[in-house]
């Protein structure tokens, strides 16, 4: 794995020597279930699948508390992040019209980094601070969504956006998420991917400074003005939201390989793939976040002082992936999430 251990030193390097706080590390899937406590909070089944990681006060009507005073575990790396994170699943539809849910693995960035606990797929957890006393940490019971679960057309790609790999072990993930114009695409890769996929979803960074949730879970927050975010934003906030946040991006990785025969594929020559909400073109994309770091954890890792690219990013407390493994949470929607299927799981919104 050297090779990775040097292309990773030069993106770190790169992205160190600017100052940058990223706090990074990977969660394990705490659940795959059909729940959403933030869109549709109570409901059991909700319509479409979620993967979910994080802390163990998940469930269908998690209170809009401080969550971090209720979960006893978390699957993250950083042992005082009780927050939960959550998108849609990826499903393969064959020809024969059967779906199979797309596998994801560990991000490629943790193969090296000893608080990994990104075992069974899962998501990689990315918290951005352009430097010390630049970004306020979320407060206990904020929760916010990006994306449009509705969108079917190109709209924001620095947002929410899908790597197509150009070859196995990653090949290709060399450039910042969502700013590669050759392989980052905002829509599903229209060809098979030789390596899989990688997905990345960008919340705001802009709040209204007292807020902690809106109706619709995404106006008490904004993109900047100069348009929205990027990697690595540092751009102005609009004066209705003027607090400027940690920049919270998540990466997924699927492996699309095993679904790379194209005598599989329609026989239109579109692409096979869906998102667990019914939407074929992928622009639905969306995320779902609950806060729940414990005490000033987060604060003090958005508030290094010199840079730092890590899961202990201002001297977090980790913990080791035995540790994580034990923190499950018993499933209340009991339905197989692993077979092939006629439909897809629940009433997703359209075909
Ligand atoms: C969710 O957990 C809370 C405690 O955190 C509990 O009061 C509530 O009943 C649980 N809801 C479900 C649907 O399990
Ligand atoms: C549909 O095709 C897939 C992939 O070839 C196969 O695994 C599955 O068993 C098929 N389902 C049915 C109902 O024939």
């Amino acid at each position: 794995m050297l090779w990775s251990t040097l292309v990773l030193a030069a993106v770190v390097d790169a992205q160190f020597m600017q100052g940058l706080n990223h706090l990074r590390f990977g969660c394990s899937q705490i659940t795959i279930e059909r729940l959403d406590p933030l869109v549709d909070p109570g409901r059991m089944p909700t319509p479409h699948m979620h993967q979910v990681v994080g802390g163990n006060a998940f469930n269908a009507s998690m209170p809009s508390t401080d969550i971090s005073q209720i979960a006893t575990c978390t699957t993250c790396g950083p042992a005082d992040d009780f927050s939960n994170y959550w998108t849609a699943n990826i499903y393969f539809r064959a020809r024969n019209g059967s779906y199979k849910r797309v596998p994801q693995v560990p991000n490629r960035f943790l193969f090296n980094d000893r608080f990994t606990t990104q075992t069974s797929g899962g998501v990689t957890v990315y918290y951005i601070s352009p430097g010390k006393g630049k970004v306020t940490a979320f407060k206990p019971g904020f929760r916010m969504f990006t994306g449009d679960v509705m969108n079917r057309a190109p709209k924001y790609k620095t947002q929410s956006c899908f790597r197509c790999y150009s070859g196995p072990n990653f090949g290709g993930d060399d450039a910042a998420p969502c700013t590669d114009n050759k392989r980052d695409f905002e829509g599903f890769p229209k060809e098979p991917c030789p390596g899989g996929w990688r997905s990345n979803v960008l919340y705001p960074t802009c709040w209204d400074g007292k807020n902690l949730d809106s109706p619709n879970h995404k106006d008490h927050v904004a993109y900047p003005t100069a348009g929205p975010s990027t990697f690595l934003s540092t751009g102005n906030c609009p004066s209705s939201h003027p607090v400027k946040i940690p920049q919270l991006m998540l990466e997924i990785v699927w492996d699309t390989t095993k679904f790379n025969n194209k005598a599989e594929w329609p026989t239109d020559g579109s692409q096979p793939f869906v998102l667990s909400t019914g939407d074929t073109t992928g622009y639905g994309q969306h995320g779902d976040y609950v806060f729940g770091w414990k005490g000033d954890a987060l604060q003090r890792a958005m508030d290094v002082a010199n840079g730092c690219f890590a899961a202990d990013c201002g001297n977090q407390k980790t913990q080791d992936i035995t540790a994580a493994n034990k923190c499950v949470i018993k499933k209340t929607v009991r339905e197989d999430v692993d077979g092939w299927f006629d439909k897809l799981p629940g009433t997703p919104m359209e075909k």
